[in-house]
C-alpha cells in the first residue's frame, strides 16, 4: 500500500490529495494498541475506532449502548500502537445528537484525551449544523450516511439505503450538506453501487464505502471481518483475507491437548 509522503504521519488534507490524485484511501478499524499497530505497520492510511467495537469485541446487538467513555477507553490504546495512520474515533450515540455544545465538548474530549485526529459522526442534513461548529472550533469531522447503524431501528434492520428514487435523492443531498458543513470525507455503507459512484463524483471530499462497491475513493472494514476472526458475520460485502478463526480455535486446542497429555511444558521450555 502506498500513500501520501512515506512516513509522516496522514493528515485529514492527505485525504483531500488522495481524492485529487486518484489513490485510494485504505481504512480499517482497531480497538486496541496490539492491532493499532499491527495495521499501521501494514500500512493503512487511517484507522477507525468504530463504535462496532460495542458488538465485535464487547458482544452488544447493536452500537447503540456504547458509551463514551469505553470510545476513549479504546482510542487511547489505538493511538498507542499507530504512528503513522490517521486515528479516527467514532462518536457514540447520543454524545452528539442532544445539542452543538454537548457534541463540541464530547469531541472535545475525544480530542484532548485520546491524540486522535479526528471524530466520525453519523445523520446527513440534520447534522451539518453540528459538524459546522465541531470544524469551526478545529476538529475535523468524517460523516457517516446509508446504513447507520445508531439509527438501526429506525431504518428496519440492518440492510441497504437508497434503494428507491427518493432515498437515492435525499443521500445525494445529505452528502452535499455534510460537505458544505466541512467534513473531511464520508463513509457511505450500504449504499448501491451505482448511487455511491455517482455521490464520489459529485463531491470533492472523499467518500470512503462499506459495502459501497468501488466507486468510492477509499474503502472500510472492520478488522476482525477481514481477518476472518469474526467468522459468525458473513454479509455479501464481505472479503475475507484470512481465516484466524480457525487459526485460533486450532492453536487452543493443539495447546489444551499439549497441557493435558503433560507433552507442554517440556524441557526446551522449561527453566
Ligand atoms: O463502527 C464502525 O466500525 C464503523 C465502520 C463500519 C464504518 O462505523
Amino acid at each position: 500500500m502506498s500513500s501520501p509522503a512515506k512516513d509522516s504521519p496522514v493528515t485529514t488534507r492527505d485525504f483531500l490529495a488522495m481524492k485529487s490524485s486518484g489513490k485510494k484511501i485504505v481504512v480499517v478499524t482497531a480497538y486496541d494498541a496490539l492491532f493499532g499497530r499491527l495495521v499501521d505497520e501494514a500500512g493503512v492510511d487511517c484507522v477507525l475506532v468504530g463504535d462496532s467495537v460495542n458488538q465485535v469485541l464487547c458482544g452488544e446487538p447493536s452500537t447503540l449502548s456504547a458509551t463514551l467513555d469505553q470510545m476513549i477507553y479504546h482510542a487511547r490504546a489505538v493511538r498507542r500502537g499507530v504512528g503513522r495512520a490517521l486515528v479516527v474515533v467514532d462518536l457514540p450515540f447520543l454524545s452528539y445528537q442532544v445539542g452543538r455544545e454537548d457534541a463540541i465538548r464530547n469531541a472535545g474530549r475525544v480530542m484532548k484525551e485520546t491524540g486522535a485526529g479526528a471524530v466520525k459522526l453519523e445523520g446527513g442534513a440534520a447534522m451539518a449544523e453540528t459538524v459546522r461548529a465541531l470544524v469551526e472550533i478545529g476538529i475535523p469531522v468524517m460523516g457517516h450516511l446509508g446504513l447507520t447503524p445508531q439509527s438501526v431501528h429506525a431504518l428496519g434492520g440492518y440492510r441497504v439505503q437508497g434503494r428507491d428514487e427518493q432515498a437515492a435523492r435525499r443521500l445525494e443531498s445529505d452528502a452535499a450538506a455534510l460537505e458544505a458543513a466541512g467534513v473531511f470525507s464520508i463513509v457511505l455503507e450500504l449504499v448501491p453501487a451505482s448511487l455511491a459512484g455517482s455521490i464520489t463524483a459529485a463531491r470533492a471530499v472523499p467518500t470512503i464505502g462499506i459495502g459501497a462497491g468501488p466507486r468510492c475513493d477509499g474503502q472500510v472494514l472492520v478488522l476482525p471481518d477481514l481477518l476472518g476472526l469474526n467468522d459468525a458475520f458473513a454479509p455479501k460485502f464481505l472479503k475475507r483475507y484470512a481465516s484466524l478463526a480457525d487459526d485460533v480455535r486450532g492453536a487452543v486446542a493443539r495447546y489444551g491437548d499439549e497441557v493435558r497429555r503433560g507433552v507442554y511444558p517440556d524441557a526446551e521450555h522449561s527453566f
